[in-house]
């Protein structure tokens, strides 16, 4: 029996939560294994109903939890940054969620933007740093509005967060056993001290791991390869912001927004796993969106709690609702948000 934390969040996070959970609920079923849900309404509409981001009790309840999956966060009249820093990045960082894991994978079916390239040509997966780097909200501001202002925003790269985060990429590759290639996506030309350290400690952990092909790309030509020779790549580590800009990318490459789930995991402790496209408000209410990123994330939750059976049907069971697809883009699918869910939760047996 698992305990998991609900946050539907904001806009059509709650819609597609849904689907999600109409899926765990005939994996439930059908794998014999019990989901104890619980849900928590953080998000734009409490913060604006309360002034409250989270309440100070939230990480230590959320805690308690096997897993918890989260819809989408952000609101069309909260100021930007308010909600994602103290929610989404809050809760990163507290729950020492070190690992944002992105996979980017072409299913059949599935409409590219790239020429002549098929499903056997894309399927990689981002391991992203998920707790430092940029992200790590350290800064200030110095004569601040005035002509001489300095706003400094430090990133941050430590021994240990550097090293726990390569160690993970290279038992993910192993664990995975594709190509067994593992590239470390840097900018070493420029950020000669903060690159260093990713590059000594690549290299130094790579020792341990023979059976690991190893190799470098600096991040601008990283976003070149994915659009020229995605086949390149099996398992990509980077740090926390080169991370968040191409899994953008690789989420369009995959398809778009509807497609692409995201995992952050504390392997230690408890994992969030959400649809990565935000809260969609202009497609709030309607029925319309593309609910299959939540149901991946779903796929990838099963993962974690290594309920491999459950996650692998759950994934086919996409696949083959995927066929029947016309478009991954809300309103163009063919299908309501409730029918997508019901052929993936049908398709389970
Ligand atoms: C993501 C998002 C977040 C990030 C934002 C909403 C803070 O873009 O999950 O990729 O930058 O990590
Ligand atoms: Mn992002």
């Amino acid at each position: 029996m698992y305990k998991i934390a609900v946050i539907p969040g904001d806009g059509t996070g709650p819609e597609v939560v849904q689907e999600g959970l109409k899926v765990l609920g005939r994996v439930s079923d059908r794998f014999k294994t019990q989901f104890e849900l619980t849900e928590f309404d953080y998000g734009g509409e409490h913060y604006l109903k309360t002034g409250e981001v989270l309440p100070s009790d939230a990480v230590e309840k959320l805690k308690t939890f096997d897993a918890i999956y989260l819809g989408a966060i952000g609101h069309p009249d909260v100021k930007p940054g308010i909600l994602e820093t103290g929610i989404l990045l809050n809760l990163r960082f507290s729950l020492d969620q070190y690992i944002n894991l992105r996979p980017v994978k072409l299913y059949p079916n599935v409409e590219t933007p790239l020429a002549n390239k098929g499903p056997e040509d894309i399927d990689f997966v981002v391991v992203r740093e998920n707790t430092e780097g940029l992200y790590a909200g350290i800064g200030g501001f110095l004569k601040k509005g005035t002509a001489d202002e300095v706003a400094i925003q430090e990133m941050i790269n430590t021994r240990k967060g550097v090293e726990r985060c390569i160690r993970y990429a290279f038992e993910y590759t192993r664990k995975r056993n594709k190509a067994k290639k593992l590239t470390l996506c840097a900018k070493t030309n420029v950020l000669t001290y903060a690159h260093d350290l990713w590059m000594r400690v690549f290299t130094e952990v790579s020792k341990e791991y023979p059976d690991i092909r190893t190799d470098y790309a600096h991040v601008d030509a990283t976003t070149m390869w994915m659009v020229k020779n995605p086949e390149w790549f099996d398992v990509i580590v980077t740090t926390n912001m080169f991370g968040d800009i191409i899994t953008d990318l690789g989420a369009m490459v995959q398809g778009g927004m509807g497609v692409a789930a995201g995992a952050n995991i504390n392997p230690e402790g408890v994992s969030m796993f959400e649809p990565i496209g935000g809260s969609a408000p202009k497609y709030t209410g309607k029925g319309i969106i593309n609910p299959v990123a939540a149901i991946l994330a779903v796929h990838m939750m099963l993962q974690v709690l290594e309920e491999e059976e459950a996650a692998d049907a759950v994934e086919s069971s996409v696949i083959k609702v995927i066929s029947k697809m016309k478009s991954m883009s809300a309103g163009q699918t063919g299908f309501s948000t409730s029918e997508i869910g019901d052929m993936v939760a049908e398709g389970l047996g």
